[in-house]
């Protein structure tokens, strides 16, 4: 499928690789990484996300480690924007930072040019001309094929689209943004917004972090390596409406005799989303993930997985 308006094809999952390195318990490392790459590429995942910031630069070193051979496969796509130092300047979406970065990246992923750059969120105190312009010369530079953007407000991605077209820069081709059956904030303003304006819709965390795949059960103590050590899913999800949706995934995927990860999954890919940014921590992950493409869902089923959804604070722009 085409990464929205550009003519690169990428495949309907992609892989994320915040789950490869080593700032956290539940993270893997390059050992137990690699039949996870072997096996996504053996089914046909040619697109791989990672980021800078992803254990401080170990994620996009297991990755360049493992595509050694196999580089010109996949479309490779990382971030800019967190924190790699403790200086001003070691953060945000400067040209200096985002200059310095991208070096960085391309260093530690082992190859000459990332297929796409993303901005991981806003900068407040860098003029978005000033990145786009930036980001704009490293295309020219061939550092970077096309550029992306991760989750932000609707009104900021508007008026970075805007600015591109204003002044003949290269535009943002896809939006990683949060969303899942448990948190669809975004469907009130930024995917309208994106299919309006042709830009693919590549969500993060789609299982909310592991949450919608029915290991975390009302009423009893919930314990994994990744809740004890990943805030965010903590914090995010849990409340009992979130219990709810997870029910009925678990209903349905009875119902249809597959796993919950392939209902929740196969939603996203019904809502028109071009790939999902699956996490994957074993194999078997990846494999569930391609095989949610020969899940089908029915408008009933549809309308039963999303009547029981209770809005959310917004998640993630920050
Ligand atoms: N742009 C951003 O700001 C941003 C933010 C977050 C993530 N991301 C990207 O999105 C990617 C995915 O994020 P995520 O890890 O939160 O995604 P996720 O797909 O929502 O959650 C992945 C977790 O779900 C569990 N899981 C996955 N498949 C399963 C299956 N078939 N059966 C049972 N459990 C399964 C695993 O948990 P256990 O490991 O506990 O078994 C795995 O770690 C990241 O790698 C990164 O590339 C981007």
């Amino acid at each position: 499928m085409n990464l929205g308006r550009a003519g690169v094809k990428v495949s309907r999952i992609c892989l994320g690789c915040m789950s490869f390195g080593n700032a956290a318990e539940w993270m893997i490392e390059v050992d137990e990484a690699r039949p996870i790459v072997e096996r996504a590429l053996d089914l046909g995942v040619n697109f791989i996300d990672t980021a800078n910031v992803y254990s401080r630069g170990r994620s996009e070193e297991i990755l360049g480690e493992l595509l050694k051979g196999r580089r010109d496969e996949v479309v490779v796509a990382t971030k800019v924007h967190g924190a790699m130092g403790e200086e001003p300047n070691d953060r945000g979406l400067s040209r200096l930072h985002i200059f310095q970065q991208i070096a960085g990246s391309l260093k530690r992923l082992g190859t000459d040019y990332a297929d796409l750059y993303q901005t991981h969120r806003w900068d407040y105190e860098t003029p978005v001309e000033e990145t786009l312009r930036a980001l704009n010369d490293l295309v020219r530079l061939g550092k970077v094929r096309y550029i992306g953007a991760s989750s932000m407000y609707a009104w900021q991605f508007a008026k970075a689209l805007w600015t591109s077209d204003r002044l003949g820069l290269e535009r943002f081709v896809s939006m990683q943004n949060h969303y899942n059956l448990c948190y669809r904030e975004e469907e009130r303003e930024m995917i309208p917004l994106c299919r309006d304006q042709g830009v693919a819709l590549i969500p993060w965390s789609p299982l909310a972090r592991g949450f919608l795949t029915g290991r975390y059960k009302r009423n009893e103590a919930p314990d994994s390596p990744r809740l004890r050590s990943d805030r965010w899913l903590k914090e995010r999800f849990f409340r009992p409406e979130d219990f709810d949706v997870v029910e009925r995934v678990e209903e349905l995927a009875k119902e249809k005799g597959v796993s919950m990860a392939q209902v929740a999954l196969a939603w996203l890919l019904a809502k028109g989303v071009t790939a999902p940014i699956i996490g994957a921590t074993k194999v078997q992950h990846v494999e569930e993930a391609v095989a949610a493409l020969d899940v089908h869902l029915t408008v009933e089923e549809t309308r039963r997985l999303e009547e029981l959804y209770k809005p959310h604070p917004v998640l993630g722009h920050t």
